[in-house]
């Protein structure tokens, strides 16, 4: 038995008043309406309970973490509003950042358009039509410095959905921060960098696995010495759960990727707390309320148990499942938009009963195209209403003990581990990926779900229940034609400008590194982006060294 419950309490207490130097608590003293005190957390007030609170629960702040990785979580700091954004050019995005960062939100999400998520050029014919549509169009340092301008990397923290190319962005971050002055080891912030979810279910891959996964260990490796506060990873459930997987597949599958990425880690060579306390995840919300909640506590016990029982990690920062949550946006639809703005504040509640360290909530209009400046503020709203007016926020995990929640966060770990179990057989999540194990498993679980909706057996209100006459007619962002020709102009100007010697040069010494597995790449990354070879050139060496993944 591990601690007992008197012994972690006094532990709680300790680190409570630790963590007071960097966040105190938000208020004095918590009360509800009625001008009753809210207490930190509550616990089970008999004796004989405690030893089983230990064994499933513990404190917030202490393993297995299921209350929380903070010991006093939303009391402390709320979760960071961070809203994912990009559309057309790196100015527009720009002002729509700084736009959200006046609104209130207090950390910024970066959408890249497909061009540069599969690590093409803005004029390369494979980019053709669709520069700027899904993200931003990022084709060079000088286009990173436009989309970063007047934001503070010292300050705000910065997530960057980007997988393939993830070195080549994070590299071009560091470049501009340096520009302003901030040096590596200060910058904060998060790269997807999670290859075999794209290869499940996201599709934005450009290598095969084994040089993917030498990438994404390059940058672990790198960003422990170098680049410390830097979330290397997030590990994402989100796009396996719109895929149709359900909430048990999205942890599972999840967690299985997770453990492929520590395996690789350690291969490379890399002790598990070197690593480790950077990883982090992404998961979805979807409609069911406290199928949700349960699924994130279960998540966090489930990482924590495996961190220290399978890879003996020792630095309690190994142990902690921290995430970020996007509400659901296959959940939305496109009759009757503002309904998603209920939907949406469901599933973003899910999120914070369940201990969110981040959050996305999605507009109304996402079903039909990309939020427009008010849709997207109401999404931040709607996360601003819940921190500060619903009172959740006041008390650590308030759903615990409780009997339907504790029974369902039980049984979905019970569900998740044997998912691990049957995927640990098959020689783990690259070999359950590439034989489409997760695939078929998501697919069947997406038809019987469509099923559902078709039978009625699952009312969708306003889709199969419910429904109104109405035109889809709302106002909604049209990103303009114009943008792919400017955006191809921008980039051919940005190669005309700079050193092309410089950048041959150190192109070569990059394709030399990628053939050597024993080298990192990030350092040769790191000055091809400074001397603005641009994204499609530094992918395309490496397509010749790694060659190119044609699907399971
Ligand atoms: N008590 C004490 N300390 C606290 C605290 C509390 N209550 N709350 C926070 N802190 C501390 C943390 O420990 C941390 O300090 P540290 O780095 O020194 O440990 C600091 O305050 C910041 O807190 P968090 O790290 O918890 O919050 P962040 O927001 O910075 O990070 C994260 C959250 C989940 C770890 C990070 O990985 C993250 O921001 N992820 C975001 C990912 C994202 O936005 N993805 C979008 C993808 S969009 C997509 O893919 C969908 C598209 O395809 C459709």
């Amino acid at each position: 038995m591990g601690n007992d419950f008197n012994t972690a309490q006094k532990q709680w207490q300790e680190k409570m008043k630790k963590t007071q130097v960097r966040f105190p608590e938000r208020k004095e003293t918590f009360v509800n309406k009625s001008d009753l005190e809210i207490d930190p957390m509550y616990l089970p007030q008999h004796e004989a309970l405690h030893d089983e609170y230990m064994e499933k629960l513990g404190f917030p702040g202490q393993y297995p973490y299921t209350r929380g990785i903070q010991p006093g979580m939303y009391r402390s700091r709320f979760w960071t509003m961070r809203q994912y954004a990009g559309f057309g050019s790196a100015k527009e995005t720009n002002q729509r950042f700084r736009y959200l960062l006046d609104q209130g939100q207090t950390g910024l999400s970066v959408a890249f358009d497909l061009p540069t998520q599969i690590g093409y050029d803005s004029d390369d014919p494979m980019a053709e039509g669709e520069v700027g549509k899904v993200g931003v169009a990022i084709d060079s340092l000088e286009d990173m410095e436009i989309l970063l301008d007047l934001i503070p990397l010292d300050k705000v923290s910065t997530s960057m959905t980007i997988n393939a190319p993830a070195s080549v962005l994070l590299c071009m971050y560091i470049a501009v921060a340096e520009k302003q002055g901030v040096p590596k080891e200060n910058i904060t912030g998060t790269i997807q960098n999670d290859i075999l979810k794209e290869y499940i279910a996201r599709g934005t891959y450009i290598y095969p696995p084994k040089p993917s996964m030498r990438l994404i260990t390059n940058i672990f490796e790198y960003c422990a010495e170098d680049v410390p506060k830097f979330n290397t990873i997030s590990i994402s459930g989100y796009h396996i759960r719109e895929a149709g997987s359900t909430a048990v597949q999205e942890v599972a599958f999840t967690l299985a990727n997770g453990m492929a990425y520590v395996d690789a880690a350690i291969e490379s060579g890399l002790k598990v707390d070197q690593f480790a306390p950077r990883l982090a995840f992404f998961f979805n919300a979807h409609n069911n309320f406290f199928e949700e909640a349960a699924k994130f506590r279960a998540a966090r016990r489930i990482w924590a148990h495996l961190m220290k029982e399978k890879y003996g990690a020792e630095n309690e920062k190994s142990l902690r499942l921290r995430f970020h949550t996007q509400t659901g946006g296959s959940t939305l639809t496109a009759q009757q938009p503002d309904n998603n703005i209920v939907r949406v504040a469901l599933q973003a509640l899910s999120a914070v009963m369940g201990g969110t360290q981040s959050l996305h909530t999605n507009s109304r209009d996402e079903a039909l195209a990309l939020p427009t400046e008010e849709s997207a503020r109401i999404a931040l709203r709607t996360q601003q209403i819940i921190a500060h007016e619903s009172g959740v926020a006041d008390t650590v995990d308030p759903l615990a003990g409780s009997y339907y929640v504790e029974e369902m966060t039980d049984r979905i770990e019970q569900e998740v581990w044997s998912y691990l179990d049957r995927i640990e057989e098959m020689g783990g999540a690259v070999q359950a990926v590439e034989d489409g194990y997760m695939q078929r498993e998501i697919h069947q679980a997406a038809y019987e779900a469509q099923k559902k909706i078709e039978s009625k057996d699952d009312i969708i209100v306003g889709l199969n229940e419910f429904q109104i006459d109405e035109e889809l007619n709302a106002d909604l962002l049209k990103v303009d034609e114009q943008l792919e020709k400017d955006q191809v102009k921008q980039v051919q100007q940005a190669r005309e400008k700079r050193n092309q010697a410089v950048v041959d040069d150190i192109l070569n010494q990059l394709r030399e590194a990628a053939k050597n597995p024993e080298t990192n790449v990030m350092p040769y990354i790191l000055e091809s982006v400074k001397a603005y070879a641009t994204v499609g050139e530094i992918c395309n060496i490496l397509r010749d060294e790694f060659g190119e993944y044609t699907g399971a």
